[in-house]
Order: C-alpha cells, then structure tokens, then sequence
C-alpha cells in the first residue's frame, strides 16, 4: 500500500483529503448515489474516507441509517460521526462487515462505493483490478441481497487508458463497461452505466428489474449539487470547472463571464477555446 492518502492530509478542503479535486466534484458523485438510493434508506458506505456522504446527506432532507466502512484507520478515527464507521478492509474483512451491519442496520437496502477502488494499491495489471472489482461488487451484492442493490461511482477504465498522465498513475484504477456488465451478469443483478466527467461512471446494480431512468442525469446532478448547502460558497469559477468538466461548455461559458480573472480562470478559457 503506498501513501497516497497519507500525502493528501495536509489539504484543508475534506474533499482533497480523500483525492477529489474539490468538494463541488464530490457532491456531483453524491448527488448520484442519492439519485439512485433515494431520501428514506439503510445504506452501508464501503470506502467511506470521511462519511462525507452521511454528512452531505445530513444536510439535506434525508433519513438514511447509515455505516460507513473504511480501510484507514487514521480516516475512520476522523470521520464525520465516527460512531457509525468501521474501520475495515472490504476484501478481507467481508463476514465482520456483513456481521457489523446486521448488527447495527438489520437490513441493508442499499450499498454505496464512491470512489472506494483508490486504496493506493497498484491497480495497473489487469488481473489485480479484475479480481479487486470482483471482491467488491461481491461484498456489495452480498450487503444488499434482500434490499434493492449498489452504486458504484468508478474510474472509467477505457477513458483512463486513453490518458496516459492518468493511466500512468498505479492507485488508480476501475472497470471497463463490458466488466461491470459481466459481474452483473455473474450476480445476477441489472447494470445501468452513466458517464460522468469524460472519466469514471456511476453503476447502478440492481437485485430486481426496475429503476426510472430520467433523461439528462448529469445536469441534474450538477443542478442539485450546486444548490445543496456545501456550494453557498461556490465562486463563478467553480461552478464554471463542474459545468465545463460535465460537459456543458455554454453554462461553463456563461459563468467564467463573471468570474475574477485567475489562473484557473485563463487555463479554463483555452480549454473552452477562447
Ligand atoms: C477516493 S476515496 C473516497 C472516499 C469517500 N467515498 C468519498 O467519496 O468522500 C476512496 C476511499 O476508499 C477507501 N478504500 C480503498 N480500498 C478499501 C478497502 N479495501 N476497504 C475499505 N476501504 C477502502 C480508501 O482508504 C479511501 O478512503
């Protein structure tokens, strides 16, 4: 295991802490896991960093019993309500966590995984990736059997292949569209694949058929994350990153309009050509 959250600490933004560029980007991923799971639920978090999906949720109109599950001891002691986090390994550590949260949630609905492969373990041979994917969709179907599924929110491994700064990065890693539909398919579970920032994808797995699938998910998510309570204090250039990077140049456009001007602000001005 490398440092890769060790060297991330001294950030001050919980969102850098756990790899994120910034807390708007982490509410995107949230925003989808909600889409999914819903307001009322019991959900197990694996690879929860800070809870920091209890604590966005908390913030909004949402009743969730939740327990986050977390491989860094130093992570689950600084947790947001560490009461409800355990600190585990989701490949290792299956039968204590399927006993921690019968005994603390009874039945789960729902199992979330945002950004949970990233572990700092050298994910570049296929082999080791394939099988870590396995070991946690695994877990994950196996929390969830009797309630409705999981979500995972995952590298893109086709989109990361094609960017070779990233690729040549060994903590990440995550699937490839036929891989998600060949572990459905080995759980007997249902996979709907959405896209997201040009290099991850939100996975819904379900146990049942059924789900609505509402058109244009992504401006949804972004819509809904800019207006939670953690962007009140968003500038017109962050909102003109998370727009751009979702993939809506003229909304990107319109807020770099209004904002200061920067270097983040003329960097995003040549991405958007002008
Ligand atoms: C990119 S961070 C995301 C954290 C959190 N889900 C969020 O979105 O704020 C991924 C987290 O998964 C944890 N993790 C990775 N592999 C794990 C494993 N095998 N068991 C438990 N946690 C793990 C890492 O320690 C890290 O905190």
């Amino acid at each position: 295991m490398s440092d890769y959250y060790g060297e991330l600490q001294p950030h001050h933004d919980r969102a850098r802490q756990v790899g994120w560029r910034d807390r708007y980007h982490q509410a995107v991923r949230f925003e989808a896991v909600l889409d999914a799971v819903g307001p009322v639920s019991s959900v197990v978090d694996l690879g929860c960093g800070l809870a920091d999906l209890s604590r966005y949720v908390d913030a909004r109109d949402v009743s969730w019993r939740y327990l986050g599950v977390e491989l860094s001891a130093d992570l689950a002691a600084r947790a947001y309500k560490p009461e409800r986090v355990v600190c585990a390994d989701y490949l290792r550590d299956a039968s204590s966590i399927a006993e921690a949260a019968r005994a603390r949630l009874g039945s789960v609905e729902w199992v979330t995984a945002v950004g949970a492969m990233v572990s700092g373990v050298d994910l570049r041979s296929d082999r080791t990736r394939r099988a870590h994917l396995a070991g946690l969709c695994r877990l994950a179907a196996r929390l969830s059997r009797g309630g409705k599924g999981w979500v995972l929110s995952i590298i893109d491994q086709q989109a990361l292949l094609r960017r070779p700064m990233l690729a040549a990065e060994g903590a990440l890693g995550g699937a490839t569209t036929h891989e998600l539909e060949a572990v459905a398919r080995l759980l007997g579970a249902e996979v709907s694949l959405t896209p997201l920032f040009g290099v991850e994808l939100i996975a819904v797995f379900r146990h049942q058929q059924g789900g609505t699938t509402r058109s244009d998910p992504v401006r949804r998510w972004v819509t809904q994350a800019l207006s939670h309570p953690w962007a009140i204090d968003a500038a017109p250039i962050d909102r003109a990153w998370l727009w751009y990077r979702a993939g809506d140049v003229e909304t990107a456009r319109s807020w770099l309009e209004r904002a200061d001007p920067s270097a983040r602000a003329r960097l995003l001005a040549d991405a958007l050509g002008r």
